[in-house]
């Protein structure tokens, strides 16, 4: 693909277009083992070999975020009241970046955010059934294995159909339970509302994985990091 050198940069996420007028001056950017001094020259994503401070600069037309999402922001790209996920991806990056599905405001953990719109419809396309699981703390009784199979036949949520088959994980259980909910749709709510079909409320939730995407728990609340080339790969199957 042939575009400018300064667009490269900034959408390499190395700089904006104006820090990328500095590093050129310095000689930081160099085309073929030729330095390049200016940002508006065309190059060749495929062909030339653009080096910056000595590393090979690779384009790819898609970014891939994990971000780790804490409580209190929206899972939007923009939002007249709240915080949104969004805000929290270090700049430079792509401008229409989106997440992939929702997470409630109140709900942590893995969050995708990509740019790549075909693998976000195969991730979140009904028909595809991939498996999405959360680490849930209810209260409101003893979470047990009559719930484990209530939900793998199905529960009411008060959809027109009752919930695809999901597995339940107890880790502990009392006046306030801890489990793994593995479910493979994403109604609106729908942790949630499983839980409150029998009888508990959800009091903490948190997405560990979506699909071959597994949350790396070295993320901090808040931190993103990029995805590798590995999970990019496992995720589109
Ligand atoms: N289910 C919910 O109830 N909330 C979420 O944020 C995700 C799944």
């Amino acid at each position: 693909m042939n575009m400018r050198l300064d667009k490269l940069l900034s959408e390499c996420g190395i700089c904006t277009r104006s820090e990328s007028k500095v590093y050129l001056k310095k000689g930081f950017v160099t085309v073929n083992g030729q330095k390049a001094s200016k940002g508006d020259i065309k190059v060749d994503t495929d062909k030339d070999e653009i080096l910056f401070k000595g590393e090979r600069v690779m384009y790819s037309q898609f970014e891939y975020y994990m971000l780790n999402k804490p409580a209190g922001v929206v899972s939007a790209t923009e939002d007249k009241n709240d915080k949104t996920v969004i805000d929290l991806i270090p700049k430079p990056h792509a401008k229409d970046i989106f997440p992939v599905g929702r997470l409630d405001k109140d709900t942590e953990g893995l969050l995708l955010i990509t740019n790549d719109g075909e693998l976000a419809h195969n991730l979140l396309s009904p028909k595809k059934h991939v498996d999405k699981t959360y680490f849930v703390r209810t209260q409101g009784g003893e979470v047990t294995e009559k719930d484990g199979e209530a939900f793998k036949n199905g529960v009411d949520i008060g959809e027109k159909d009752m919930t695809l088959p999901a597995e339940l994980k107890i880790i502990t259980s009392g006046e306030v339970s801890e489990s793994e909910l593995t479910i493979r749709e994403g109604k609106f709510h729908q942790v949630k509302r499983m839980f409150k079909a029998v009888g508990k409320e959800v009091i903490y939730l948190k997405r560990l994985s979506m699909g071959a995407l597994v949350l790396d728990e070295s993320l901090e609340l808040g931190q993103c990091r990029k995805l590798t080339e590995e999970e990019i790969n496992n995720l589109k199957g």
